[in-house]
């Protein structure tokens, strides 16, 4: 099946995130900073991960999710970063909005994390903890994406 991890990250905290989804499955490329070198094709299953700034997720994801042509990706789970670290965040929940909208399968549950950043410190965050979570969580919608 393939799996592509994408990911929108400003100071590498929602990266340590994307790098640990995509070391834990098979059939997936290394995961890439938005916009990707190559347009997504065929893709089963697109983890996209997104920060949260100032209440949303950063324009150059909004853009990538705008072009994307939804015949290329059949599913999407989405995962994140953020000083509050919550799950049903504005950014990540913008980002599922943006997907449905275009038509594509949204995995319901999302991933996400506190990340460190001058505003909410939040130090050493992710962790190892973090790091673990999200890979169990990979693997976890991985195993439910029926194609
Ligand atoms: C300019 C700026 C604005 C931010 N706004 C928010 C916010 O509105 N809500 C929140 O929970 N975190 C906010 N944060 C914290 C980031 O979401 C958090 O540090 C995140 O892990 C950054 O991810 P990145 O390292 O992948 O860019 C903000 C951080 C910055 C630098």
């Amino acid at each position: 099946m393939k799996t592509w991890v994408l990911y929108y990250s400003k100071s590498g905290n929602t990266k340590k995130i994307a790098d640990a989804i995509a070391e834990e499955l098979e059939d997936v490329q290394k995961s890439e900073q938005i916009p990707p070198a190559y347009p997504p094709e065929n893709v089963a299953l697109l983890f996209l991960g997104t920060a949260e700034y100032a209440g949303k997720p950063d324009p150059k994801m909004i853009e990538f999710i705008r072009t994307l042509n939804t015949n290329r990706v059949k599913n999407a789970a989405v995962f994140g970063t953020s000083g509050a670290g919550n799950a049903e965040g504005k950014a990540i929940g913008a980002v599922k909005a943006l997907l449905k909208e275009k038509g594509i399968n949204v995995v319901e549950e999302s991933f996400a994390c506190k990340g460190k950043n001058f505003i909410f410190f939040n130090r050493n965050k992710p962790d190892a903890n973090d790091l673990k979570a999200a890979r169990e969580y990979a693997r976890k919608v991985y195993g439910s994406i029926k194609v």
